[in-house]
């Protein structure tokens, strides 16, 4: 029997007393076995990818000061935004919704500052509170957002108004978009801006939750709305990848409906798509079992135990719905050509936690929203094969947001560690990873209910195998055993998040309440690999093979 040492992956919060010295005698109670000969797909860094709305204060006073403004910017463009997003190599930004993007009028965007009409916001009539009256003066558009994406080193991907604009609209904000310098009056206009090279937009959206705030329409209304919209866009040599608009969670029928209808005479036309979108949001449903909305949407913080799991097994529902979604496609796509974009999904929190009034559907997130972004992350990762792109929603000061940012100040949440650790599976090949370990337990509603003990994933560049691990647990350190079947492991590093309290988080007066975490180096010896996850934690092990 080989000598087995165990390490601790271990944040600097994590207490010095969670140290266990090598022990060779007893098994490790779980297991982490990854698969190197079971390979799922590359891992499409658009996985990573962000969302950004005109929506309370994600762009204005998120992304956008403004020209000449004392806080640090480029063009406009918050400096602190643009210098982290390329950190964790930021590689994808939809805007500009979302509902808003339906009642977007491109051109409303456009030309100099001092000429762009004012707006009302969509968001202006909704019953979310804070409910601050919003109107859009359109200082941030195309070319705005364009040149931010250019500077983070991100992707556009514009969601196109379906539901107020027609598809003529649509084409010629394509055209404005991607046509070559000099070609058209669209062009000209761009380069009038200060953009004579086309702006390259592949992604583009078809409208935005249609069954809702998107138009209202029936999935058959929307395939046939869909089919006006993508046909004959001029594409400019770029190849572009049209978004189907799907539906919420596990609403697997209205999948089925829509591309029956959209393929009714030419079974082709399932090409039309580069991908499909199905969304998700995690609330908090034990906080409140009332049929309204809000009060089904736990605190942001102060939340209790059951609402700890509750939250976590409702990001976790992302399984099924990526499994149902797909076995759907499979129907009308057996190639699999089709991609999943999940591209809204994230924590939901009740009202009230946000940084300043005007921030509408701004939330604190603490350490529970950094142990969903982890096992959503890990979720896609498992359904490589499928899901092409991912959107965190959002970007900055607004649900699961990254980055809280008012004014001159700026702070990153336990969110954006949790891309910071997981980024090297970015382009890596996902390969299937199995976890064994006892399930824990919890009530629910005065019910027992279970949530599964480590979870995980697994992806292989080169020598290199990122793992990335999180343990559910409130209470209970997980110690496992990792086998990388047919390969010696020669190093190993971890990094691990995790904090003092559960509702532990990053505020302008404390910013660095949970900190990035540090990556401990360890020399692994020549036998198995335990380590141990402290309790409510996130982990990403880097394995060098030998
Ligand atoms: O992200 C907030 C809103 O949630 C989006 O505008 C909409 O698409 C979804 O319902």
């Amino acid at each position: 029997m080989p000598t087995r040492r165990r390490f601790i992956a271990q944040s600097a919060a994590a207490s010095a007393a969670l140290l266990l010295a090598p022990r060779t005698s007893r098994a490790a109670e779980a297991r982490i076995d990854i698969r190197l000969d079971e390979p799922i797909a590359t891992i499409a860094p658009e996985i990573y990818g962000h969302f950004a709305e005109h929506l309370g204060g994600v762009v204005y006073d998120g992304i956008w000061v403004g020209e000449g403004s004392k806080i640090p910017n480029v063009g406009g463009i918050r400096t602190a935004l643009v210098d982290h997003l390329k950190r964790i190599n930021a590689p994808v930004v939809r805007w500009p919704g979302g509902c808003f993007a339906d009642s977007y009028d491109w051109r409303d965007g456009i030309g100099a500052s001092a000429s762009r009409p004012r707006r009302t916001n969509f968001w202006l009539n909704t019953k979310v509170p804070p409910g601050p009256q919003q109107y859009d003066p359109n200082a941030f558009g195309t070319v705005e957002f364009v040149r931010f994406c250019r500077l983070a080193g991100a992707q556009p991907y514009l969601a196109a108004n379906l539901r107020s604009l027609p598809p003529r609209d649509f084409y010629q904000w394509v055209e404005f978009c991607n046509s070559p310098a000099g070609t058209t009056t669209m062009a000209d206009q761009r380069a009038a801006q200060g953009e004579k090279d086309p702006l390259n937009v592949r992604y583009w959206g078809i409208g935005n939750e249609p069954w809702g705030c998107g138009g209202d329409f029936t999935p058959e209304d929307y395939a046939v709305e869909f089919r006006r919209f993508t046909s004959w866009v001029p594409g400019f040599d770029l190849g572009l990848r049209f978004i189907g608009a799907g539906p919420s969670g596990p609403e697997f029928e209205g999948t089925r409906r829509f591309f029956a209808k959209l393929t009714e005479e030419n079974k082709g036309l399932v090409r039309r798509l580069w991908g499909w979108s199905v969304h998700h949001y995690s609330t908090n449903v034990s906080g409140g079992r009332s049929s309204d909305w809000n009060a089904s949407k736990g605190p942001a913080v102060g939340f209790t135990r059951e609402q700890w799991f509750e939250l976590l097994k409702e990001g976790d529902r992302t399984d099924g719905f990526i499994e149902g979604h797909a076995r759907v496609l499979d129907e009308f796509d057996p190639q699999r050509r089709v991609k999943l974009a999940i591209d809204e999904w994230g924590s939901w929190h009740k009202p009230g936690s946000e940084a300043v009034p005007s921030h509408t559907l701004g939330q604190v997130s603490t350490l529970r929203d950094a142990l969903l972004a982890g096992l959503s992350l890990d979720i896609f990762h498992r359904h490589a094969d499928r899901v092409g792109m991912a959107n965190i929603a959002q970007l900055v000061n607004c649900l699961q947001a990254l980055f809280v940012a008012h004014e001159d100040k700026f702070v990153v949440t336990p969110n954006y560690h949790v891309f910071d650790m997981y980024k090297a599976h970015m382009g890596a090949e996902s390969v299937r990873t199995v976890f064994s370990a006892p399930s824990v337990g919890y009530d629910r509603n005065g019910q027992p209910a279970r949530i599964w003990g480590l979870n995980g994933s697994a992806s292989r560049k080169d020598k290199t195998v990122t793992l990335t691990v999180v343990n559910p647990s409130p209470d209970t350190p997980r110690e496992a055993e990792i086998g990388v079947a047919g390969a010696r492991i020669a190093s190993c590093a971890t990094r691990t998040l995790t904090a003092s309290t559960l509702d532990a988080h990053n505020s302008f007066a404390e910013p660095n309440a949970v900190p990035s975490p540090p990556s401990v180096n360890q020399t692994v010896p020549g036998g198995g690999l335990v380590l141990t996850f402290p309790k409510a934690s996130v982990t990403a092990v880097t394995l060098t093979l030998a």
